[in-house]
């Protein structure tokens, strides 16, 4: 079993990428996953926009980051890029935050103009933090992502099997890494 952290950098409240990263939060737990949510919009805006470093929400934050062997990573395409909101967090964590973590980045987006956008916009930036492997990962048009008013979540055929295969393999990677770096005996 790994301690995954799971983070939306959509700021909005009716997010489709936060919906999506809950979905497939509980196929990590049904794994053998313990899984932490974690919703960038939810820390307080004047510590993300003033680089408040010490601030205990982002010290917590970054405690979460510390204490994970895995790292979701889900953004909305906005600009062709990942959230400004998701860049203001990773601003606030530690130069190399994500050393020895696997990492599973995923995008939203309206567009299949930015379908890269995961590869040239956001992989560099796990990179440059140390992450030991960033899995494949996925992008999901937006119009394919239907949250229901009842909570359910439906996902058009052909994504939700990719989905669930990046998060599968995501799953085992975490597995194996973490049955290796376990103390014996
Ligand atoms: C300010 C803004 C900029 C956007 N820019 C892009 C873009 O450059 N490329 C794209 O494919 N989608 C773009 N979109 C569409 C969103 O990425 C898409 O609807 C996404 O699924 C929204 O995710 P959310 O509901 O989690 O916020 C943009 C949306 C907004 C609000």
């Amino acid at each position: 079993m790994a301690t995954i952290l799971s983070v939306s950098g959509s700021p909005s409240a009716t997010s489709r990428t936060a919906r999506l990263l809950r979905h497939l939060d509980d196929r990590l737990r049904e794994q053998g996953h313990d899984v932490t949510p974690l919703d960038v919009r939810t820390l307080p805006a004047e510590a993300l926009l003033g680089a408040d470093f010490g601030h205990p929400a982002v010290v917590g934050a970054a405690a979460l980051f510390e204490e994970a062997d895995g790292v979701v990573i889900g953004t909305p395409v906005y600009k062709a890029a990942y959230s400004g909101l998701l860049k203001s967090l990773l601003d606030l964590l530690p130069q190399y935050a994500l050393t020895g973590k696997t990492v599973l980045p995923l995008a939203t987006g309206g567009s299949t103009a930015h379908v890269l956008a995961i590869d040239y916009a956001l992989r560099p930036v796990l990179s440059s933090m140390g992450a030991a492997h960033i899995v494949p990962g996925w992008f999901t048009l937006d119009k394919d992502i239907s949250p229901g008013v009842d909570g359910t979540l439906t996902i058009a055929p052909g994504t939700a099997e990719a989905l669930a295969q990046v998060t599968d393999t995501f799953s085992r990677v975490l597995g194996g890494r973490t049955a290796v770096l376990a103390p014996t005996g």
